[in-house]
């Protein structure tokens, strides 16, 4: 018991001693290696009288086990020590990039769709999206009860604490800013209208509750269909640069224009998609905003920005654009 104690105090001691991993090692082979001081009286054990052996056997392995952590303790210190140079700072080393984020696809997508038609002169204009039934329906020649209504099935608000005696919705297309502004404003003008729009329907790849259109309105004395094919022709070109775009007009109905088409384009000869409804202002939603039909026409369009952004960056699920996947939003 006596070597024992002694062989813990020079152990100790050498540990204080020991700077480096170097000197660790030789240490453990001191104590611990085959013809260690600690490993030939655990050797010894065997040869001594059972008396003896009950006394030292235990403290002996207590020992190896308490040589062996305040090792391991050591040399991680050690192993520390050893890396702590590279961790401190290099003052030539090049700085750190700021991830500082960036526009959705779909503000992209405005943004460069506001750039083009202000490149034509157009006014941007914007509206409500909780907006009234009048504007909604009413006012573009969608009454209550009519068929139509069918096509924008949506979202009613409850009208709660503010007692409004109109109904509320969310806008289901952003066609109610035409009336908005034609109130506002004297013809002759042009405007677009981008804006969030709602629909109370079932989402797949192409079909969202909430998606952005973008609205145009020109009225004036003389403006004709010819006009608007000039101006929906002159804004594709530019969306899409150097691709070959082939338009397709088809006749089609919306109760607030007259007559009402639609427009589908072919890119660089794939399929015919279907990107915007459009026509000639209907009389009677002149007349709801008090214009004299007589003396001014104009033509309206819709169309589907989300659409757009999926044609530009062949994105296959419209859905993902309001996922909130930054695997998704990072690659624009
Ligand atoms: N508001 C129509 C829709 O959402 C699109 C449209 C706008 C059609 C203007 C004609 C004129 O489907």
């Amino acid at each position: 018991m006596e070597d024992i104690a002694k062989i813990k105090q020079a152990f100790l001691k050498g540990l204080g001693g020991a700077k480096d991993r170097a000197a660790l090692e030789a240490l453990r082979v001191e104590y611990l290696g085959r013809k260690g001081k600690l490993t030939l009286i655990l050797r010894s054990l065997g040869g001594m009288v059972l008396e003896e052996k009950k006394k030292i056997g235990p403290a002996a392995q207590a020992l190896r086990k308490e040589f062996e952590e305040l090792l391991s303790n050591h040399e991680a210190v050690a192993k520390e020590g050893a890396s702590a140079p590279h961790a401190a700072i290099d003052l030539t080393a090049p700085g750190r990039r700021f991830s500082r984020g960036h526009l959705h696809p779909l503000t992209q997508v405005e943004d460069e769709i506001r750039r083009i038609f202000a490149s034509m002169n157009f006014s941007v204009v914007e509206g409500p999206e909780v907006e009234s039934e009048y504007y909604n329906f009413d006012a573009l020649n969608i009454p209550a009860g009519h068929p139509a209504r069918d096509m924008w099935d949506t979202f009613w608000i409850s009208r709660g604490a503010k007692k409004s005696t109109e109904n509320l919705l969310l806008r289901t297309h952003t066609s109610p800013v035409q009336i908005r502004y034609m109130e506002a404003h004297e013809p002759p003008f042009q405007i677009i209208v981008p804006g969030r729009t709602f629909r109370y329907e079932a989402t797949d790849a192409s079909h969202e509750i909430n998606f952005d259109q973008l609205e145009g309105l020109v009225v004036g004395k003389s403006i004709t269909l010819a006009n608007f094919k000039f101006v929906v022709e002159a804004f594709f070109e530019k969306f899409f640069k150097g691709r070959k775009i082939e338009f397709r007009y088809r006749p089609s109905y919306f109760p607030f224009v007259e007559p009402g088409i639609e427009v589908d384009i072919k890119i660089a000869g794939g399929k015919w998609l279907e990107i915007m409804g459009a026509g000639m202002v209907h009389p009677r939603v002149f007349e709801y905003a008090h214009y004299n039909p007589h003396e001014w026409q104009g033509f309206a369009f819709g169309i589907g920005i989300d659409r757009l952004a999926m044609i530009k960056y062949r994105v296959p699920d419209i859905r993902l654009f309001y996922s909130g996947d930054l695997r998704f939003i990072n690659q624009f």
